[in-house]
C-alpha cells in the first residue's frame, strides 16, 4: 500500500427522516469510529466526517404525510440522531447537515464545475406526472407493482422487498404517492451524468487496481460494470433540494444522490480551512464506510462525479458491510422491528459499552447477520462481567488487600511471568494487522484476549493462596496484572471507549498511545490505583431480556394482519330449499332511527311491487341519511315480524367479516327494483 500522510474517514450520512437503530450502528458507525479511533491512538492525522442526509423523497413525503414541513422534519430527527450518536460514544470530528449553506454552496459549485466543462448530458424524457397534484413524480412519488417480484408497493427507484433497483416506468399500475391516481407521462429535461463514457475508467480503476476491495464490494461493482453503465439523472422536478444553479433551470433540484456524497466535502470545509489539503492530495487516504445499499454510489457515481469534476481525490477503500437483522427477521422501521438507540439507552442506562461490544461481535462484515438478545445477554454475562470485569476487579481488590492500593514491585520474573510478559507485544501486532485489514469483529476478538490471558495467569498461579508464605511472588504477579490492565486500558480503546475511561480511572493512570502496548512497564513501581473502585460490569439478568423480546412481540403484534376466523360451512341443502327464499333487490325510500334501540334502523323499501317496512341492525354501520336511495338486497318472503313494536317484513342482506366489517350487498350495474335473485 501507498504510504499516505493523513487520512480522511466518513461515514454514510443517515438521512434525517427517522431515529437510529442497531443495525445503523453495526454496519457503518461502530466500525468507522473503533478504525479512527485507532488511527488516532497511532497519531496518525485524521478527520471523521459525518452529517445529516435532509433532502430526498422521503423527508418531503414524511412531512406531507405528518402535516409539516421538510425543514421542520430534518431539524427534528437531525438532533435526535445527533444525540444518539453522540451518547454512543461515535468520535466523528464534525457532525454537519446537507441543509446549511455551506453545503449549498459547495454542492452548487460542484455541479457548475462539471457543467462548464460539458461533463453532462441534457435530456428530454417522459416522466411520470400527476396531473390532480400538478406535480413530476420523483423517485418514491411513484409506487406500483415490481416486475421482479410483485410486490405491490415498490417505489419508482427500487423494491424494497427483492432489493431490485428500478426506473419509474417500469413499475406495473404505477400510481402516484400523493394523490393515488394514475399518472400521466409528460415530457421533462434533465441534466445527466454519462456514466457510460467513465466506465473504461472505473474498470480498470476498480477492478484492476483495487483487488484488495472486500469481496462484497468487488463482486457488486464488478456485476454492475459488466452489466454496462447508463447515464444517470442528476436532478429532479422537486421543490426539495439543492437548487440546479442554472439560469434555465426553473424549479429542479439536484437529485439528492448527488448532493449527498458532496456533504463529505461540504462538512469537512465547514471544520477547517485546511479542507483542501484533505480532499486535495495524493497523500490523503480517503475510506468511505457505508453499509451495502450504497455500494453503488460509492464506488460508481461518486467517484465518476469527482473524476468530472477533477480537482479531488478518489476513496482508496470502501469497506461496506452487509446488512444486520433482529431475531431473525429484516430490521424494519415501518413495522417497528428494530432497537433504536434512545430506547436502548433509557431501559439499559450506562450501558453503552456493551452495546458496542456485542454489535461489533456480530458485525455483518461478510454476511448478514443476525443481533439476538440472548447473545447480547451471554456477551454482557460471559464476556465483559465474567472476563474482563472479573480480571480487573481481581486485580484492584488483590492490590488493595495486600498492598493498600501501590503497585508492588516486579522483582525477578520466572520463565510463566516472562512469557506473560513477552506475549503482550504480540496482541498489538495482531490486532493492528485486523483492523488495518477492516476485521473489527476478530481484532476486538484478538483484543479481549489480553483478558484472557490475565485471568488465566491469575488462575495459574493463584496469589491468594501463596501470599502468606511468598509475598515476593504475589508483588511480581499484582505487578504484571497491573501492567495487563494498562494494557487493555489502550488496546480497548477503540472498542470499549467508557469503559476505558473507567478503566484509566480504577488505575489512575493517563492515556498512552497504540504503541505503547506490549510494555510491562506502564504502570510504576509505587503507584498508587483506586481503592473503592466502581464495577465496569454488571449481570444483566434474564427479566431484563425477557421485557425486550416482550417488547418486540408486541410490536409484532400491532402490526400482524389479522388473520380472518371465518365460521365453518353450513351443512349442504336441497336447491329446492333455496328456491323457497325470495330474494329481490329495492330501493330504500325513508330511513329512520328506532326509538331507544342503539342498533336498529327502519326503512321504507320500494320492493318492485310494493312499498314495504323493513327493520334492519345497520344503526352502527350507516346513517338514516346514508341509506336513504341506495339499491339494497332483500328477502321479501321472510314471515313478517314485531321488532321494538315495528312490523317488519323481510330482511336487507350484508355480508360481514369476522373483525366486524359491514357491507350492503348492491346490485353490481343499474337494474330495475323488485328483480330477483337467483
Ligand atoms: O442510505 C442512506 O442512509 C443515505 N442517506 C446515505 C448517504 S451517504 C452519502 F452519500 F451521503
Ligand atoms: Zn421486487
Amino acid at each position: 500500500m501507498k504510504n499516505f500522510k493523513r487520512y480522511l474517514v466518513t461515514a454514510a450520512l443517515p438521512y434525517a427522516n427517522g431515529p437510529l437503530h442497531i443495525g445503523h450502528l453495526a454496519g457503518v458507525y461502530i466500525p468507522a469510529d473503533i478504525y479512527v479511533r485507532y488511527l488516532r491512538l497511532k497519531k496518525q492525522d485524521v478527520l471523521y466526517i459525518c452529517g445529516s442526509d435532509e433532502h430526498g423523497v422521503p423527508i418531503t413525503l414524511r412531512a406531507r404525510k405528518e402535516g409539516t414541513t421538510p425543514q421542520q422534519v430534518v431539524d427534528q430527527y437531525h438532533s435526535i440522531i445527533e444525540k444518539s450518536f453522540q451518547e454512543f460514544g461515535i468520535s466523528f470530528d464534525i457532525y454537519s447537515r446537507t441543509s446549511k449553506p455551506v453545503h449549498h454552496q459547495t454542492a452548487s459549485e460542484f455541479f457548475k464545475t462539471i457543467h462548464e466543462k460539458n461533463g453532462f448530458i441534457e435530456k428530454t424524457s417522459e416522466q411520470y406526472y400527476d396531473s390532480e397534484a400538478n406535480q413530476f413524480l420523483a423517485d418514491r412519488y411513484i409506487i406500483g407493482t415490481c416486475p421482479r417480484c410483485a410486490n405491490e408497493n415498490a417505489y419508482g427507484d427500487q423494491c424494497e422487498k427483492c432489493g431490485t433497483s428500478l426506473s419509474p416506468t417500469e413499475l406495473i399500475n404505477p400510481r402516484s404517492a400523493i394523490s393515488g391516481t394514475a399518472p400521466i407521462l409528460k415530457e421533462t429535461s434533465h441534466w445527466y451524468l454519462p456514466l457510460d463514457e467513465w466506465e473504461p475508467f472505473l474498470k480498470k480503476w476498480i477492478l484492476e487496481e483495487h483487488k484488495e476491495w472486500k469481496p462484497n464490494v468487488y463482486g457488486q461493482c464488478k456485476s454492475w460494470l459488466d452489466a454496462g453503465l447508463l447515464p444517470r439523472a442528476v436532478s429532479r422536478d422537486l421543490d426539495w433540494g439543492v437548487p440546479v444553479p442554472l439560469a434555465n433551470a426553473g424549479s429542479k433540484v439536484l437529485y439528492v444522490w448527488f448532493d449527498a456524497p458532496i456533504g463529505y466535502i461540504s462538512a469537512t470545509k465547514e471544520l477547517t480551512p485546511d479542507w483542501e489539503k484533505y480532499w486535495k492530495s495524493e497523500d490523503t487516504r480517503l475510506i468511505h464506510f457505508i453499509g451495502k445499499d450504497n455500494i453503488v454510489f460509492h464506488c460508481i457515481v461518486f467517484p465518476a462525479m469527482l473524476k468530472a469534476e477533477g480537482s479531488y481525490i478518489l476513496p482508496d477503500n470502501v469497506p461496506a458491510n452487509e446488512f444486520l437483522n433482529l431475531e431473525n427477521e429484516k430490521i424494519s422501521t415501518s413495522r417497528n422491528w428494530a432497537v433504536w438507540l434512545h430506547e436502548y439507552l433509557a431501559d439499559f442506562p450506562q450501558r453503552q459499552d456493551v452495546l458496542r461490544y456485542t454489535l461489533t461481535s456480530i458485525a455483518p462484515e461478510t454476511s448478514d447477520n443476525d443481533f439476538t438478545w440472548k447473545n447480547f445477554q451471554e456477551k454482557n454475562n460471559n464476556e465483559l462481567v465474567a472476563m474482563l470485569g472479573n480480571f480487573i476487579n481481581r486485580v484492584v481488590v488483590l492490590t488493595n488487600k495486600y498492598y493498600n492500593g501501590n503497585t508492588p514491585e516486579l522483582g525477578i520474573p520466572d520463565a510463566k511471568d516472562l512469557e506473560v510478559i513477552n506475549t503482550l507485544e504480540q496482541f498489538k501486532t495482531n490486532v493492528e494487522k485486523l483492523i488495518e485489514e477492516f476485521h473489527f469483529r476478530d481484532a476486538q476478538r484478538e483484543a479481549m484476549n489480553i483478558a484472557r490471558l490475565g485471568n488465566k495467569y491469575l488462575a495459574e498461579t493463584e496469589p491468594w493462596r501463596i501470599f502468606k508464605e511468598n509475598p515476593e511472588k504475589v508483588a511480581t504477579i499484582l505487578n504484571i496484572c497491573i501492567q495487563i490492565t494498562a494494557n487493555l486500558s489502550i488496546i480497548l480503546e477503540p472498542f470499549l471507549p467508557f469503559t476505558v475511561e473507567k478503566i484509566r480511572k480504577i488505575l489512575n493512570i493517563g492515556t498512552f498511545e497504540w504503541n505503547a502496548i506490549g510494555s510491562h512497564t506502564l504502570v510504576p513501581t509505587g503507584h498508587k490505583i483506586d481503592a473503592a473502585p466502581e464495577l465496569l460490569f454488571s449481570k444483566i439478568e434474564d427479566a431484563e431480556i425477557e421485557k425486550q423480546i416482550e417488547k418486540l412481540q408486541l410490536s409484532k403484534m400491532s402490526n400482524a394482519p389479522i388473520v380472518p376466523q371465518f365460521p365453518p360451512v353450513k351443512e349442504n341443502i336441497a336447491y329446492t330449499d333455496f328456491e323457497k327464499l325470495d330474494i329481490r333487490i329495492g330501493t330504500i325510500l325513508e330511513a329512520q332511527k328506532v326509538p331507544k334501540a342503539d342498533k336498529l334502523l327502519q326503512f321504507l323499501v320500494d320492493s318492485g311491487v310494493d312499498k314495504r317496512t323493513i327493520v334492519s341492525g345497520l344503526a352502527l354501520h350507516y346513517t338514516p341519511e346514508q341509506m336513504v336511495g341506495k339499491k339494497v338486497t332483500f328477502i321479501a318472503n321472510l314471515e313478517p315480524r314485531k321488532i321494538k313494536g315495528i312490523e317488519s317484513h323481510g330482511m336487507i342482506l350484508t355480508a360481514e367479516s369476522p373483525d366486524g366489517k359491514l357491507a350492503l350487498l348492491a346490485p353490481e350495474s343499474e337494474i330495475q327494483n323488485g328483480s330477483l335473485v337467483k
